[in-house]
């Protein structure tokens, strides 16, 4: 076993004389951003950082970026908005981890690029060398027993689409600038992590379309408060949303009711 690994990780060594390693970032099947160690020591962002490594089981220093710099870079500034999305880690030997976007987002996750105290990685005591690229958590409490990747020899990185994985629920045949179209970016922002739309999304909440739409059987005069403060007419799971604005329930509103034109569900 430990000579399997120490045969696949001397791969990249070997490969030294060809392309600088780089890690790519893929979106559906197009690759939209591919960085090399030089690359990223050029970001505004790249810093040197100290790390409770539980791989090494040592403080480590690491020259990195952080995640969220090169995962708005590679999707833009509202990926994380894709809530119910997941980001792939492709490793040298295969191994592919994922991580929810929900917990991408915190603030500590750090790219290491390069080992700061030992040119071209240090392996572990059990020989892995985490480079080219290497997950990464400045905080103290995000290690991987708490929850947190911590991949390494990462060179793709690939983040599934919610368009993509809920066709279902896109307002289909909706203007751009209509207020469904509005009323989708508020649901797949703060609402389809527990709903589904015609079977599409979370399950923590009810299927607001099937098999019967929402705005057939309660009125507006219901909902909309109901959506803003939900603990004021029950115990429930559901959150309140203080910060939506009437607005953005109208929105909601007209996307609940193309849904059910779309679907011809009564
Ligand atoms: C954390 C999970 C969660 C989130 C997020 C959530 N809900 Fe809910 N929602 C629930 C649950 C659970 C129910 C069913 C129990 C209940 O009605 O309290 C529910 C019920 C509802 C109902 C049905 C009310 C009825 O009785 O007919 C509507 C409408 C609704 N939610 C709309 C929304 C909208 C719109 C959003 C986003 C702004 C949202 N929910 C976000 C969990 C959630």
């Amino acid at each position: 076993m430990t000579l399997i690994f120490a045969l696949l990780l001397s791969l990249p060594l070997r490969a030294a004389g060809g392309p600088a390693p780089a890690m790519v970032f893929v979106s559906g099947d197009k690759e939209v951003l591919r960085l090399t160690a030089a690359d990223m020591a050029k970001r505004p962002a790249a810093r040197t950082i100290e790390v409770e490594d539980s791989f090494y089981k040592t403080r480590k220093r690491y020259k990195a970026v952080p995640l969220k710099d090169l995962l708005t870079a590679a999707y833009g500034g509202s990926w994380g908005e894709n809530v119910l999305g997941e980001v792939f880690f492709d490793a040298l030997d295969g191994y592919r981890s994922h991580a929810r976007v929900s917990v991408l987002m915190n603030d500590g996750g750090m790219i290491a690029f390069a080992d700061a105290d030992a040119p071209g990685w240090q392996p572990t005591a059990k020989g892995i060398v985490p480079g080219p690229f290497y997950l990464v958590w400045t905080g103290p409490e995000q290690s991987p027993a708490k929850g947190y990747p911590w991949p390494w020899q990462v060179t793709g990185v690939k983040m599934t689409v919610l368009e993509d994985e809920y066709p279902k629920a896109l307002p289909r045949g909706a203007a751009p600038d209509s207020a469904a179209v509005r009323g989708w970016t508020v649901f797949k922002r703060s609402c389809i992590s527990c709903h589904s739309m015609s079977g599409a999304g979370g399950t923590l909440g009810p299927d607001l379309n099937e098999p019967r739409g929402i705005t057939r059987y309660q009125k507006k005069s219901f909902l909309k408060p109901f959506i803003r403060k939900a603990s004021s007419y029950r115990r429930t799971k559901m959150p309140d949303f203080d910060d939506l604005q009437p607005d953005d329930i109208d929105d909601l509103i007209s996307y609940f009711k193309h849904m059910t034109n779309l679907a011809g569900t009564k």
